[in-house]
């Protein structure tokens, strides 16, 4: 058992909270698939977190879990003191488009409109009037260098871009909680770290508590701590002094 580190500080609050997180999918032959058994994660204002781990560990169950996109089979997941296990179907959509930035691998961008639209869309969904959606999308596709494309569908933009429109409208409607899976997916080298920059920086500038899962060693040394999905736990993998020595995750 450790201590771990909080580089962060303790002042800030605690945004996303999750306790002895479990979930198992049931198999062909009757048994169970235990992916998460008992994950702990705390992460503060402003905080980014990364978890690494083998495939199949259950990083994206877990993001999944985080963001009110699945349901644990026990444990619970609270954000900004709002328990999502408490939440209807409705209330929990509500919590997604309100509360969550969700960027994926593969940006799941709305085709039949453009990168303008695709910003504004959580917002209008939300209830926001047209014009402050409007302004507000375009401020954040500046933001991430799109100020140019508006107008642009995702097939008139490239994968780069294509993502950063992603990013955008993650973060759309202010979420408490920006959790990022393999944000940039297949992009090359050089794009994908223009990319991660771009993440680091709007996640600290909106104050997000950032989850980004990624199995990229360089990004997730980045973040204010590590974290590593092993046996369906998380374990800290940066302790004070930088030692490796592994240690189950406290918080
Ligand atoms: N809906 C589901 N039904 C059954 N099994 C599932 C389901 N979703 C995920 N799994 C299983 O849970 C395990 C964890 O999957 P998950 O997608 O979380 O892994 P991961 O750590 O994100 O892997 P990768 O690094 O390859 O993306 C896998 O073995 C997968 O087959
Ligand atoms: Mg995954």
């Amino acid at each position: 058992m450790t201590e771990r580190s909080d580089s962060v500080g303790d002042g800030r609050p605690e945004v996303l909270v999750c306790r002895d997180l479990s979930r198992s999918y049931p198999v062909v032959d009757g048994g169970a698939l235990h992916v998460l058994q008992g994950a702990d994660l705390s992460v503060r204002e402003g905080e980014v977190v990364s978890v690494t781990g083998e495939s199949g560990a259950g990083k994206s169950t877990l993001l999944q879990l985080l963001g009110g996109l699945d349901r644990p089979t026990s444990g619970t997941v609270v954000v900004r003191g709002q328990a999502l296990d408490t939440l209807n179907e409705r209330d929990l959509a509500r919590f997604r488009n309100q509360r969550v930035g969700f960027v994926f691998q593969f940006h799941h961008l709305l085709r039949g409109f453009s990168a303008l639209e695709n910003v504004m869309m959580p917002q209008l969904i939300a209830g926001k009037p047209r014009s402050e959606a409007r302004g507000r999308a375009e401020e954040l596709l500046r933001r991430v260098g799109l100020g140019e494309r508006l107008g642009h569908s995702p097939s008139q933009l490239s994968g780069g871009e294509q993502q950063r429109v992603a990013v955008a409208r993650a973060l759309a409607n202010r979420p408490d909680v920006l959790l990022a899976d393999e944000p940039s997916g297949n992009l090359d080298m050089r794009t994908s770290g223009r990319l991660h920059d771009l993440l680091f920086e709007v996640a600290r500038e909106e104050s997000s508590a950032m989850v980004l899962v990624t199995h990229n060693r360089d990004l997730a040394h980045r973040a204010d701590r590590e974290l590593q999905m092993e046996e369906g736990k998380l374990m800290d993998i940066r302790e004070p002094m930088q030692s490796r020595a592994g240690g189950r995750h406290e918080v």
